[in-house]
């Protein structure tokens, strides 16, 4: 359960002092190039509670980062049972977002590690799903680094996504399971 730990971070619930890092996860033009919707700070807030709560019963979602060397949050990444409208319901979801100023020093893909490592170990869970614009190279790296693999046939258009926004719609779905997890990692 959370709080879990790397090398590098802690991965753990949200707190009120993270008001702002969560707004600029959900604000941010460079985090949200690939989102068609922008949170403001009374709703990032909301969310914040939202997702605390949530990990408080649950023990998971998308969780904290933060840096142990400097104590901040520097991104969120976790596991969530995805919505039962989406064409490969019930599975359960691994996703990532982080600061800007935070990519490229592998922080998603080690955090990433550890939840896939919670979700087949604590979890027992079989298979572990992520998605994305299909044009969204940097998520799709880390799919990859992760071990993932893509299932073309499975590629969908997201049911959340509104005709407005075209270039948000059409998704890549990779998956893991936890026999390609274990040999990859023991
Ligand atoms: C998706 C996202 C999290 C990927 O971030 P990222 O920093 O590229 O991914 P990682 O944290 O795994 O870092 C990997 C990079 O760090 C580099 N790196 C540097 N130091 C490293 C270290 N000590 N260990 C591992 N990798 C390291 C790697 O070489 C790699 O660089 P490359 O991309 O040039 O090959 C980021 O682009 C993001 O937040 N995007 C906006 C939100 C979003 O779209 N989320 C996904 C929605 S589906």
């Amino acid at each position: 359960m959370i709080p879990l730990e790397t090398d590098r971070l802690i991965l753990r619930n949200w707190q009120t002092k993270d008001a702002a890092a969560m707004h600029r996860l959900n604000s941010d033009e460079a985090v949200m190039k690939f989102f068609p919707f922008r949170r403001n700070r009374i709703e990032s807030d909301l969310l914040l509670e939202t997702v605390k709560n949530k990990i408080d019963e649950k023990g998971y979602s998308f969780a904290a980062v933060e840096l142990k060397q400097t104590g901040r949050v520097v991104g969120m990444a976790g596991i969530s049972d995805i919505a039962s409208n989406m064409p490969f319901a019930p599975a359960l979801e691994i996703g990532w977002r982080f600061l800007p100023e935070y990519w490229g020093k592998g922080y998603a893909t080690e955090s990433a590690l550890k939840w896939l490592e919670f979700s087949f170990t604590a979890l027992e869970k079989e298979e572990v799903v992520s998605f994305a614009v299909a044009d969204n190279i940097a998520s799709t790296a880390v799919m990859k680094r992760l071990g993932m693999h893509h299932f073309p046939e499975l590629d969908f258009d997201h049911p959340s996504v509104s005709d407005e926004y075209p270039q948000l719609k059409r998704h890549v779905l990779y998956a893991i399971s936890k026999d390609q997890f274990n040999a990859q990692n023991n």
